[in-house]
Protein backbone atom coordinates (compact mmCIF):
# COMPACT_ATOMS: atom_id res chain seq x y z
CA UNK A 1 0.00 0.00 0.00
CA UNK A 2 1.09 3.76 -0.49
CA UNK A 3 3.28 5.44 2.29
CA UNK A 4 0.81 8.13 2.71
CA UNK A 5 2.05 11.27 4.77
CA UNK A 6 4.70 11.68 7.38
CA UNK A 7 3.81 10.80 11.01
CA UNK A 8 5.50 12.31 14.58
CA UNK A 9 5.01 10.24 17.12
CA UNK A 10 5.53 9.88 20.57
CA UNK A 11 6.46 6.98 22.52
CA UNK A 12 6.22 5.80 26.29
CA UNK A 13 7.04 2.68 28.80
CA UNK A 14 10.09 1.87 26.80
CA UNK A 15 10.69 -1.71 28.33
CA UNK A 16 11.00 -4.94 25.88
CA UNK A 17 8.11 -4.67 24.15
CA UNK A 18 8.51 -0.77 23.26
CA UNK A 19 11.68 -1.53 21.88
CA UNK A 20 10.31 -3.81 19.75
CA UNK A 21 7.96 -1.63 18.39
CA UNK A 22 10.10 1.06 17.90
CA UNK A 23 12.18 -1.46 15.71
CA UNK A 24 9.37 -2.41 14.18
CA UNK A 25 8.24 1.27 13.56
CA UNK A 26 11.73 2.47 12.29
CA UNK A 27 11.13 0.20 9.23
CA UNK A 28 8.32 2.58 8.21
CA UNK A 29 10.13 5.64 6.35
CA UNK A 30 7.13 7.40 6.96
CA UNK A 31 7.16 7.30 10.73
CA UNK A 32 9.27 9.55 12.81
CA UNK A 33 9.60 8.99 16.51
CA UNK A 34 9.86 12.63 17.69
CA UNK A 35 10.18 11.64 21.42
CA UNK A 36 10.25 8.61 24.13
CA UNK A 37 9.84 8.62 27.69
CA UNK A 38 10.69 6.09 30.21
CA UNK A 39 11.02 6.78 34.53
CA UNK A 40 14.27 5.02 33.91
CA UNK A 41 17.01 7.05 31.83
CA UNK A 42 18.45 3.52 31.12
CA UNK A 43 15.87 2.12 28.91
CA UNK A 44 15.27 5.69 26.90
CA UNK A 45 18.93 5.29 25.98
CA UNK A 46 18.46 1.70 24.89
CA UNK A 47 15.15 2.56 22.93
CA UNK A 48 17.16 5.57 21.54
CA UNK A 49 19.53 2.53 20.68
CA UNK A 50 16.68 0.96 18.38
CA UNK A 51 16.44 3.86 16.01
CA UNK A 52 19.80 4.81 15.97
CA UNK A 53 20.67 1.66 14.47
CA UNK A 54 18.58 2.96 11.27
CA UNK A 55 17.53 6.55 11.54
CA UNK A 56 19.27 9.69 12.62
CA UNK A 57 16.64 11.93 12.91
CA UNK A 58 16.25 14.21 16.62
CA UNK A 59 14.57 12.75 19.58
CA UNK A 60 13.88 14.28 22.59
CA UNK A 61 14.01 12.52 25.69
CA UNK A 62 11.72 12.68 28.75
CA UNK A 63 11.48 11.11 32.06
CA UNK A 64 8.04 12.55 32.60
CA UNK A 65 5.41 11.44 30.33
CA UNK A 66 3.57 15.46 30.34
CA UNK A 67 6.33 16.55 29.18
CA UNK A 68 6.30 14.80 25.96
CA UNK A 69 2.05 15.55 25.58
CA UNK A 70 3.17 18.91 25.53
CA UNK A 71 5.02 18.54 22.08
CA UNK A 72 3.31 20.15 19.43
CA UNK A 73 4.40 18.25 16.38
CA UNK A 74 3.69 15.16 18.02
CA UNK A 75 0.14 13.91 16.68
CA UNK A 76 0.45 10.17 17.93
CA UNK A 77 1.34 8.65 21.17
CA UNK A 78 2.09 5.07 21.80
CA UNK A 79 1.79 3.49 25.22
CA UNK A 80 3.88 0.70 26.33
CA UNK A 81 4.01 0.51 30.00
CA UNK A 82 2.80 -1.88 32.77
CA UNK A 83 -1.02 -2.29 32.94
CA UNK A 84 -1.99 -0.13 35.98
CA UNK A 85 -0.18 2.66 33.83
CA UNK A 86 -2.00 2.31 30.39
CA UNK A 87 -5.59 3.72 31.32
CA UNK A 88 -4.11 6.82 33.13
CA UNK A 89 -1.56 8.22 30.77
CA UNK A 90 -4.20 7.16 27.58
CA UNK A 91 -6.84 9.57 29.38
CA UNK A 92 -4.16 12.37 29.40
CA UNK A 93 -2.94 11.79 26.09
CA UNK A 94 -6.34 12.04 24.82
CA UNK A 95 -6.87 15.32 26.95
CA UNK A 96 -3.81 16.40 25.16
CA UNK A 97 -5.35 15.87 21.82
CA UNK A 98 -2.65 12.75 20.36
CA UNK A 99 -4.10 10.37 18.71
CA UNK A 100 -3.58 7.55 21.47
CA UNK A 101 -2.67 3.89 21.13
CA UNK A 102 -1.74 1.65 23.81
CA UNK A 103 -0.44 -2.02 24.57
CA UNK A 104 -2.34 -4.73 25.92
CA UNK A 105 -3.69 -5.90 29.66
CA UNK A 106 -6.55 -6.08 31.41
CA UNK A 107 -8.27 -3.45 33.60
CA UNK A 108 -8.15 -3.42 37.40
CA UNK A 109 -11.32 -1.63 38.19
CA UNK A 110 -14.14 -0.98 36.08
CA UNK A 111 -14.01 3.20 37.05
CA UNK A 112 -10.99 3.58 35.23
CA UNK A 113 -13.23 1.66 32.06
CA UNK A 114 -15.24 4.36 32.08
CA UNK A 115 -13.34 6.93 32.45
CA UNK A 116 -11.80 6.28 29.40
CA UNK A 117 -14.36 5.93 27.35
CA UNK A 118 -15.90 8.93 29.03
CA UNK A 119 -12.64 11.18 28.15
CA UNK A 120 -12.96 9.72 24.58
CA UNK A 121 -16.28 10.97 24.50
CA UNK A 122 -15.00 14.42 26.06
CA UNK A 123 -11.98 14.97 23.42
CA UNK A 124 -13.26 13.19 20.32
CA UNK A 125 -9.59 11.84 20.28
CA UNK A 126 -9.17 7.90 19.12
CA UNK A 127 -8.00 6.03 21.40
CA UNK A 128 -6.79 2.09 20.12
CA UNK A 129 -5.77 -0.60 21.98
CA UNK A 130 -2.73 -2.28 19.99
CA UNK A 131 -4.08 -5.81 20.05
CA UNK A 132 -1.88 -7.55 18.02
CA UNK A 133 -3.48 -10.66 17.92
CA UNK A 134 -6.30 -9.20 15.88
CA UNK A 135 -4.43 -8.87 13.23
CA UNK A 136 -2.74 -12.33 13.18
CA UNK A 137 -3.23 -14.02 10.03
CA UNK A 138 -5.56 -17.30 11.43
CA UNK A 139 -7.35 -14.91 13.29
CA UNK A 140 -8.25 -12.77 10.42
CA UNK A 141 -8.65 -16.11 7.60
CA UNK A 142 -11.16 -16.79 10.25
CA UNK A 143 -13.19 -13.35 10.33
CA UNK A 144 -13.00 -13.80 7.03
CA UNK A 145 -14.47 -17.19 6.78
CA UNK A 146 -17.32 -16.02 9.83
CA UNK A 147 -18.28 -13.05 7.67
CA UNK A 148 -19.16 -15.05 4.52
CA UNK A 149 -21.01 -17.31 6.60
CA UNK A 150 -18.58 -20.40 6.42
CA UNK A 151 -19.68 -21.75 9.54
CA UNK A 152 -23.48 -20.69 9.72
CA UNK A 153 -24.45 -18.98 12.82
CA UNK A 154 -21.83 -18.85 15.83
CA UNK A 155 -23.11 -20.23 18.78
CA UNK A 156 -20.27 -20.74 20.61
CA UNK A 157 -16.43 -19.10 20.67
CA UNK A 158 -13.26 -20.88 23.21
CA UNK A 159 -10.04 -18.88 23.69
CA UNK A 160 -7.04 -18.37 25.76
CA UNK A 161 -3.54 -17.08 26.71
CA UNK A 162 -1.85 -20.71 27.14
CA UNK A 163 2.12 -19.43 27.72
CA UNK A 164 4.06 -21.35 30.01
CA UNK A 165 5.53 -17.82 32.17
CA UNK A 166 6.77 -20.08 35.18
CA UNK A 167 9.50 -17.75 35.16
CA UNK A 168 7.55 -15.20 36.58
CA UNK A 169 8.52 -15.22 40.06
CA UNK A 170 12.24 -13.98 38.70
CA UNK A 171 10.46 -10.24 37.74
CA UNK A 172 9.85 -9.93 41.24
CA UNK A 173 13.38 -9.30 41.59
CA UNK A 174 13.54 -6.00 38.64
CA UNK A 175 10.12 -4.41 40.14
CA UNK A 176 8.11 -6.32 37.00
CA UNK A 177 4.41 -5.24 37.88
CA UNK A 178 3.36 -7.91 35.87
CA UNK A 179 4.77 -10.63 38.46
CA UNK A 180 2.78 -8.57 41.29
CA UNK A 181 -0.44 -8.95 39.93
CA UNK A 182 0.34 -12.73 39.28
CA UNK A 183 1.38 -13.01 42.75
CA UNK A 184 -1.44 -10.52 44.51
CA UNK A 185 -4.64 -10.86 42.58
CA UNK A 186 -6.94 -14.20 41.76
CA UNK A 187 -8.32 -13.16 38.08
CA UNK A 188 -8.33 -13.71 34.17
CA UNK A 189 -5.23 -11.19 34.13
CA UNK A 190 -4.44 -11.35 30.55
CA UNK A 191 -7.84 -11.52 28.35
CA UNK A 192 -7.44 -9.51 25.81
CA UNK A 193 -5.51 -11.99 23.18
CA UNK A 194 -8.04 -13.89 22.62
CA UNK A 195 -11.33 -11.61 23.49
CA UNK A 196 -10.22 -8.87 20.87
CA UNK A 197 -10.80 -11.50 17.72
CA UNK A 198 -13.21 -12.92 19.37
CA UNK A 199 -15.33 -10.01 19.94
CA UNK A 200 -14.71 -9.23 16.13
CA UNK A 201 -15.96 -12.37 15.97
CA UNK A 202 -19.04 -11.39 17.57
CA UNK A 203 -19.59 -8.11 16.48
CA UNK A 204 -19.55 -7.15 20.41
CA UNK A 205 -20.50 -3.61 20.74
CA UNK A 206 -22.23 -3.48 17.32
CA UNK A 207 -25.23 -5.23 17.26
CA UNK A 208 -24.03 -7.62 20.11
CA UNK A 209 -22.45 -7.15 23.55
CA UNK A 210 -21.51 -9.39 26.76
CA UNK A 211 -24.17 -9.31 29.05
CA UNK A 212 -22.65 -11.78 31.92
CA UNK A 213 -19.07 -13.32 33.38
CA UNK A 214 -18.54 -15.94 34.94
CA UNK A 215 -15.12 -17.17 36.15
CA UNK A 216 -13.76 -19.92 38.30
CA UNK A 217 -9.76 -20.64 39.35
CA UNK A 218 -8.00 -23.73 40.03
CA UNK A 219 -5.67 -24.02 42.81
CA UNK A 220 -2.64 -22.18 42.73
CA UNK A 221 0.88 -24.34 42.65
CA UNK A 222 2.50 -23.64 39.69
CA UNK A 223 3.97 -20.50 40.74
CA UNK A 224 4.78 -20.83 44.21
CA UNK A 225 6.52 -24.09 43.45
CA UNK A 226 8.80 -22.27 40.92
CA UNK A 227 9.32 -19.45 43.41
CA UNK A 228 10.49 -21.62 45.96
CA UNK A 229 13.50 -22.63 43.16
CA UNK A 230 13.73 -19.25 41.36
CA UNK A 231 13.71 -17.06 44.82
CA UNK A 232 15.70 -19.06 46.91
CA UNK A 233 18.75 -17.36 48.75
CA UNK A 234 17.23 -14.16 47.33
CA UNK A 235 16.82 -10.68 49.01
CA UNK A 236 13.34 -10.37 48.03
CA UNK A 237 9.63 -10.89 49.74
CA UNK A 238 7.63 -12.76 48.47
CA UNK A 239 4.14 -14.64 49.85
CA UNK A 240 2.44 -17.72 47.95
CA UNK A 241 0.91 -16.90 44.66
CA UNK A 242 -3.37 -16.02 44.50
CA UNK A 243 -3.32 -16.53 41.05
CA UNK A 244 -5.11 -20.10 40.17
CA UNK A 245 -2.81 -21.87 37.39
CA UNK A 246 -5.76 -22.21 35.29
CA UNK A 247 -8.81 -19.10 35.55
CA UNK A 248 -11.79 -20.49 33.37
CA UNK A 249 -14.17 -17.41 32.07
CA UNK A 250 -17.77 -17.74 30.40
CA UNK A 251 -19.30 -14.98 29.08
CA UNK A 252 -22.70 -14.90 27.56
CA UNK A 253 -23.70 -12.64 24.77
CA UNK A 254 -26.71 -10.54 23.81
CA UNK A 255 -27.31 -13.02 20.64
CA UNK A 256 -26.92 -16.05 22.77
CA UNK A 257 -23.75 -16.71 21.63
CA UNK A 258 -21.41 -18.03 24.92
CA UNK A 259 -17.63 -17.74 25.02
CA UNK A 260 -15.08 -19.32 27.53
CA UNK A 261 -11.48 -18.25 27.81
CA UNK A 262 -8.78 -19.83 29.57
CA UNK A 263 -5.37 -18.20 31.28
CA UNK A 264 -3.27 -20.77 31.82
CA UNK A 265 0.62 -19.34 32.11
CA UNK A 266 1.48 -20.92 35.47
CA UNK A 267 1.94 -24.62 34.09
CA UNK A 268 4.46 -26.47 31.56
CA UNK A 269 2.83 -26.40 28.16
CA UNK A 270 3.44 -25.64 24.40
CA UNK A 271 1.75 -21.49 23.56
CA UNK A 272 -1.39 -21.75 22.25
CA UNK A 273 -4.56 -19.01 21.90
CA UNK A 274 -6.67 -21.64 21.56
CA UNK A 275 -9.13 -20.38 19.33
CA UNK A 276 -12.72 -22.04 18.08
CA UNK A 277 -15.19 -21.11 16.54
CA UNK A 278 -18.39 -23.09 16.59
CA UNK A 279 -21.15 -22.31 14.17
CA UNK A 280 -24.66 -24.48 12.85
CA UNK A 281 -22.70 -25.15 9.79
CA UNK A 282 -19.23 -25.94 11.26
CA UNK A 283 -15.62 -25.59 13.20
CA UNK A 284 -12.69 -24.47 13.04
CA UNK A 285 -10.21 -25.93 15.50
CA UNK A 286 -6.54 -23.55 16.28
CA UNK A 287 -5.73 -26.81 18.71
CA UNK A 288 -6.13 -28.84 15.65
CA UNK A 289 -5.29 -25.96 13.42
CA UNK A 290 -8.41 -27.67 10.91
CA UNK A 291 -12.01 -26.89 10.08
CA UNK A 292 -14.61 -29.24 9.13
CA UNK A 293 -17.96 -27.91 7.58
CA UNK A 294 -20.84 -29.66 7.14
CA UNK A 295 -21.49 -30.94 3.33
CA UNK A 296 -17.79 -30.40 2.47
CA UNK A 297 -15.54 -32.11 4.72
CA UNK A 298 -14.91 -35.67 4.93
CA UNK A 299 -17.39 -37.11 7.87
CA UNK A 300 -15.88 -36.64 11.31
CA UNK A 301 -12.26 -35.43 9.67
CA UNK A 302 -10.71 -32.21 9.89
CA UNK A 303 -9.43 -30.73 6.65
CA UNK A 304 -6.45 -28.26 7.55
CA UNK A 305 -7.08 -24.86 7.59
CA UNK A 306 -4.40 -23.91 5.15
CA UNK A 307 -6.62 -25.45 2.36
CA UNK A 308 -9.53 -23.29 3.15
CA UNK A 309 -6.96 -19.78 3.59
CA UNK A 310 -6.31 -20.58 -0.75
CA UNK A 311 -10.24 -19.26 -1.01
CA UNK A 312 -10.28 -17.22 2.45
CA UNK A 313 -7.52 -15.28 3.00
CA UNK A 314 -7.92 -12.09 4.25
CA UNK A 315 -7.69 -9.22 2.29
CA UNK A 316 -4.99 -7.86 4.48
CA UNK A 317 -3.22 -10.69 4.56
CA UNK A 318 -3.26 -11.16 0.92
CA UNK A 319 -1.47 -7.79 0.64
CA UNK A 320 0.78 -7.82 3.15
CA UNK A 321 2.17 -11.82 1.69
CA UNK A 322 2.47 -9.74 -1.50
CA UNK A 323 4.39 -6.95 -0.31
CA UNK A 324 6.51 -8.96 2.22
CA UNK A 325 5.90 -9.70 5.56
CA UNK A 326 7.67 -8.12 8.63
CA UNK A 327 7.60 -6.77 11.81
CA UNK A 328 7.31 -9.06 15.37
CA UNK A 329 4.78 -11.99 16.38
CA UNK A 330 4.89 -13.06 12.99
CA UNK A 331 3.90 -9.85 11.30
CA UNK A 332 1.02 -8.89 13.14
CA UNK A 333 2.91 -6.42 15.22
CA UNK A 334 4.06 -4.54 11.83
CA UNK A 335 -0.19 -4.67 11.55
CA UNK A 336 -1.60 -3.34 14.32
CA UNK A 337 1.31 -0.83 14.30
CA UNK A 338 0.62 -0.24 10.64
CA UNK A 339 -3.41 0.44 10.88
CA UNK A 340 -2.85 3.30 13.84
CA UNK A 341 -0.62 5.05 11.58
CA UNK A 342 -2.96 4.84 8.93
CA UNK A 343 -5.51 6.39 11.30
CA UNK A 344 -3.20 9.25 11.93
CA UNK A 345 -2.56 10.03 8.92
CA UNK A 346 -6.15 9.94 7.26
CA UNK A 347 -7.39 11.42 10.67
CA UNK A 348 -10.07 8.21 10.91
CA UNK A 349 -11.29 6.42 13.59
CA UNK A 350 -9.13 3.47 14.95
CA UNK A 351 -10.45 -0.05 14.02
CA UNK A 352 -10.25 -1.10 17.97
CA UNK A 353 -11.61 1.48 19.22
CA UNK A 354 -11.95 2.68 23.35
CA UNK A 355 -15.50 0.73 23.80
CA UNK A 356 -13.35 -2.12 22.40
CA UNK A 357 -10.67 -2.03 24.52
CA UNK A 358 -13.19 -0.59 27.62
CA UNK A 359 -14.73 -3.96 27.46
CA UNK A 360 -12.09 -6.68 26.75
CA UNK A 361 -10.12 -4.91 29.43
CA UNK A 362 -13.02 -5.06 32.09
CA UNK A 363 -12.86 -9.17 31.96
CA UNK A 364 -10.15 -8.61 34.08
CA UNK A 365 -11.45 -6.98 36.96
CA UNK A 366 -14.94 -8.28 36.65
CA UNK A 367 -13.58 -12.17 36.34
CA UNK A 368 -11.81 -10.82 39.94
CA UNK A 369 -14.94 -10.07 41.17
CA UNK A 370 -17.14 -13.58 39.96
CA UNK A 371 -13.83 -15.46 41.67
CA UNK A 372 -14.20 -13.64 44.97
CA UNK A 373 -17.71 -14.63 45.30
CA UNK A 374 -17.03 -17.95 44.51
CA UNK A 375 -18.08 -17.64 40.59
CA UNK A 376 -21.21 -15.76 40.91
CA UNK A 377 -22.12 -13.63 37.30
CA UNK A 378 -21.39 -10.94 37.24
CA UNK A 379 -23.08 -8.07 35.03
CA UNK A 380 -21.16 -6.49 32.38
CA UNK A 381 -21.19 -2.69 32.17
CA UNK A 382 -22.74 -1.00 28.71
CA UNK A 383 -19.78 1.33 28.08
CA UNK A 384 -21.50 1.77 24.63
CA UNK A 385 -24.93 3.01 26.79
CA UNK A 386 -26.99 1.45 24.22
CA UNK A 387 -25.56 2.77 21.06
CA UNK A 388 -24.44 -1.26 20.27
CA UNK A 389 -28.41 -1.67 19.56
CA UNK A 390 -27.84 0.72 16.79
CA UNK A 391 -24.00 1.33 16.41
CA UNK A 392 -22.57 4.27 14.71
CA UNK A 393 -21.01 3.01 11.09
CA UNK A 394 -17.03 2.27 11.63
CA UNK A 395 -14.96 3.81 9.18
CA UNK A 396 -14.15 1.46 5.65
CA UNK A 397 -10.16 1.16 5.51
CA UNK A 398 -7.36 -1.33 4.12
CA UNK A 399 -7.10 -2.29 8.26
CA UNK A 400 -10.83 -2.33 9.01
CA UNK A 401 -11.74 -5.37 11.00
CA UNK A 402 -15.57 -4.58 11.08
CA UNK A 403 -16.11 -4.38 7.25
N1 LIG B 1 1.04 -7.31 22.40
C1 LIG B 1 2.00 -8.15 22.75
O1 LIG B 1 2.24 -9.15 22.10
C2 LIG B 1 2.81 -7.85 23.96
C3 LIG B 1 4.00 -8.54 24.24
C4 LIG B 1 4.71 -8.21 25.39
C5 LIG B 1 4.25 -7.22 26.24
N2 LIG B 1 3.09 -6.57 25.95
C6 LIG B 1 2.55 -5.51 26.82
O2 LIG B 1 3.41 -4.39 26.73
C7 LIG B 1 3.42 -3.67 27.95
C8 LIG B 1 4.86 -3.44 28.42
O3 LIG B 1 5.47 -4.69 28.63
P1 LIG B 1 7.03 -4.79 29.02
O4 LIG B 1 7.31 -6.24 29.16
O5 LIG B 1 7.84 -3.99 28.08
O6 LIG B 1 7.00 -4.12 30.48
P2 LIG B 1 8.21 -3.46 31.29
O7 LIG B 1 7.74 -3.36 32.68
O8 LIG B 1 9.47 -4.17 30.96
O9 LIG B 1 8.32 -2.01 30.66
C9 LIG B 1 7.45 -0.97 30.99
C10 LIG B 1 8.25 0.30 31.01
O10 LIG B 1 7.35 1.39 31.27
C11 LIG B 1 7.99 2.29 32.15
N3 LIG B 1 6.95 3.06 32.84
C12 LIG B 1 5.97 2.59 33.64
N4 LIG B 1 5.20 3.60 34.06
C13 LIG B 1 5.69 4.73 33.52
C14 LIG B 1 5.34 6.09 33.59
N5 LIG B 1 4.29 6.51 34.31
N6 LIG B 1 6.08 7.00 32.91
C15 LIG B 1 7.15 6.59 32.18
N7 LIG B 1 7.53 5.31 32.07
C16 LIG B 1 6.82 4.38 32.73
C17 LIG B 1 8.80 1.41 33.09
O11 LIG B 1 9.87 2.14 33.68
C18 LIG B 1 9.32 0.34 32.12
O12 LIG B 1 10.56 0.66 31.55
C19 LIG B 1 2.58 -4.50 28.92
O13 LIG B 1 1.26 -4.00 28.91
C20 LIG B 1 2.56 -5.87 28.30
O14 LIG B 1 1.41 -6.60 28.65
C21 LIG B 1 2.37 -6.86 24.83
Amino acid sequence: MEAGRKVRIGVIGIGARAQGLIETLSGMDFVEIGAICDRIPERMQEGLAVIRKTRDYPVALYEDYHELLKMPDIEGVIIATSWNEHISIAIASMKAGKYTAFEVGGASSIAQCWKLVETYEETGTPCMMLENCCYGRYELAVLNMIRQGLFGEIVHCDGGYRHDLSAIPRGLLKNHQRSFHHMKRNAELYPTHEIGPIAKYLNINRGNRFLTLTSMASKSRGLTLRAEELLKDQDVDWHPFALGDIVTTLIKCAGGETVAITHDTSLPRPYSRANQVQGTNGIWSEEHMGIHIKGRSPEEKWESIDEYLKEYEHPIWKEFLNDGVTGGHGGMDYLVLRAFIYCIQNRIETPINVYDAATWMAVTCLSEDSIAMGSMPVAFPDFTNGKWVCPDPMPKGPFSLDD
